[in-house]
């Protein structure tokens, strides 16, 4: 059993589709900043079963800052300043690889970033020394196995693995931009799993994906990817996103916080 006082609150970015968390009992709200700017919406803090949590908004409530724009260090470096030291990024996706169809849900173990022009990094300014970060595993393992369990104990159709492609966006890619993308090795493509995963490493937060794939990717498809069909597979895949959420929190809450977090 942790001790309060060494309870963290888990930190959840939502993503297209959850720009709110039903299910969260809400204690709060905080308008904050950072020295990097303001972060995409106010914190909501709350309780999601009886564990401390902080939601973020990735594109702010109403859904209005597109991935490119989104302030990914001012939202990372606010929740780390709330306390926070586990973050799950919840983020909709495009289903590349033949078993990742709309309405399943992934937990990726692996990243490949396109993306290009973003601020990507803590570690840049008026600097003592230059820092390099591993990121050979982008996401945090003992995360990954929490929620991967929870999606087995709920029943939720999931892959414990599977390369994130990270693309700049905002339009969604051509054919054989997937075509090359699959080559590369990647299983999903989506627009805001970089640079949040690695400012998440920077600053020592333990930082997982939780996809929900909301249409098959460019090409993968005998038709066009409509909004239509985009807001149908979040309509019938978000509930098993939140059933997991729900019921791994508990156990993301006692994770110990990573040695270089302070
Ligand atoms: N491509 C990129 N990002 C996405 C997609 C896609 O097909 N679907 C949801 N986010």
């Amino acid at each position: 059993m942790t001790s309060p006082e060494k309870m963290h609150p888990v930190g959840i970015i939502g993503g297209t589709g959850l720009t709110t968390l039903s299910g969260l009992e809400i204690t709060g709200e905080k308008q904050v900043g950072t020295p990097w700017g303001n972060p995409s919406a106010p914190l909501i803090e709350g309780l999601l079963g009886d564990q401390p949590v902080t939601f973020l908004s990735r594109h702010g409530n109403p859904h209005r800052i597109p991935p490119h724009q989104v302030n990914y260090r001012a939202n990372l470096k606010a929740l780390y300043d709330a306390g926070v030291r586990t973050v799950v990024g919840v983020n909709a996706v495009g289903g590349i690889h033949p078993d990742m169809g709309p309405a399943h849900v992934v937990v990726p173990d692996q990243i490949i970033d396109y993306t290009w022009g973003r601020a990507s990094t803590f570690f840049e300014g008026d600097l003592d020394s230059v820092t390099h970060i591993d990121f050979t595993w982008p996401y945090d393992e003992s995360a990954r196995q929490i929620l991967i369990d929870a999606a087995g104990a709920e029943g939720v159709p999931f892959s414990g693995f599977g390369v994130y492609g990270a693309t700049q966006g905002p339009r969604l890619e051509t054919a054989a931009e997937i075509i090359r993308m699959e080559r590369d090795g990647c299983d999903l493509v989506g627009m805001t799993g970089m640079p949040e995963a690695a400012l998440a490493a920077e600053l020592g937060i333990r930082y997982v994906c939780l996809g929900l794939v909301v249409n098959w990717a460019a090409g993968k498809s005998d038709h066009i990817i409509t909004m239509e069909e985009i807001e149908a597979a979040i309509e019938q895949g978000m509930s098993g996103v939140k059933r997991i959420l729900e019921v791994s929190m508990a156990g993301l809450g006692v994770l110990t916080p990573l040695p270089q977090s302070s």
